[in-house]
């Protein structure tokens, strides 16, 4: 689809590679609601952008689907959503001293894969009414974010990984499933990429894995991953799949 003049909805968007990718389709000529939990900085992007911002809590049933009618009466119908909102944690599975807090793992699992796949149904249903945009029938694209960490599983990531495994999972039943209204689904996992919930993770870490990346040795800029989501969105042949953006860097132990 052509992005100019389009709707993208992107959770997380007051943040990291949800504001990367806001200012990458927002230059390209769409307008952007950013759902967010944090309004503060939600607002402060899209008044930079020109967009709108919203507070919700991807995990809320009720509340994306009164974010998702505010968009579409204030913008148009989102013919691009990029889930974005995420969280991380970093706890062994067990050690000596106590098991993984069961809570810690259900809160990861609820946001990254139930609020993705929460966020998808509702703006898929609202989309299967819409015009076609183009010869081929297409309505829209929705692209998740898994993460490298779902197939390279390094250590205390077993809530993170099995969220992201998760997300993966969701993309080739998804877009089989709305195919008949011409709505993509397309997964991204990321590497390494610099932004505020990277910032969480042991400084001795990071020392350790960015010279493992074969090349760029360095952080991702979000900005790079902004120019995969508009590529995947103007790309109607890109479905179904789960893409890596990660300088072919894997994660080991
Ligand atoms: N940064 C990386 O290196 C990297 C790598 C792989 C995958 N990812 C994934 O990319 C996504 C974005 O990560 P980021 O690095 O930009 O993080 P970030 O912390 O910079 O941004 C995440 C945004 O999501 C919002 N958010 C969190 N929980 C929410 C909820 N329940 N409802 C609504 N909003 C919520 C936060 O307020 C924040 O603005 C996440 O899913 C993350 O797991 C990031």
């Amino acid at each position: 689809m052509d992005v100019k003049g389009q709707v993208a909805l992107i959770t997380g968007g007051a943040s990291g590679l949800g504001a990367g990718a806001a200012r990458v389709l927002t230059k390209a000529g769409a307008r952007c609601a950013l759902l967010d939990r944090n309004l503060a900085l939600a607002e402060e992007l899209a008044s930079e952008l020109g967009g709108m911002a919203i507070e919700c809590n991807v995990v809320d049933g009720e509340a994306v689907e009164a974010a998702v009618d505010k968009v579409v009466a204030t913008l148009g119908a989102p013919r691009i959503l990029l889930n974005a909102a995420g969280i991380d944690v970093a706890i062994r599975t067990a050690n000596d001293k106590a098991p993984h807090p069961l809570a810690e793992f259900e809160r990861v699992i609820a946001v990254n894969l139930t609020g993705t796949f929460n966020v998808a149904r509702i703006v898929a249903h609202r989309l299967t009414s819409a015009e076609p945009l183009n010869d081929d029938g297409e309505r829209g694209v929705i692209i998740n974010i898994a993460s490298v960490v779902a197939q390279d599983g390094p250590i205390g990531q077993a809530a993170y990984a099995a969220s992201k495994a998760g997300v993966q999972g969701l993309a080739l039943p998804m877009a089989r499933d709305l195919a008949p209204y011409g709505i993509r689904v397309v997964t991204i996992a990321p590497g390494m990429f610099e932004t505020p919930l990277a910032s969480g993770i042991p400084q001795d870490w990071i020392d350790k894995i960015i010279p493992t990346v074969p090349f760029p040795k360095r952080w991702g800029n979000p900005l790079e991953f902004g120019a995969l989501v508009q590529q995947i969105a103007e790309n109607t042949m890109l479905n179904g799949e789960m893409i890596r953006i990660d300088g072919a860097v894997r994660l080991g132990n």
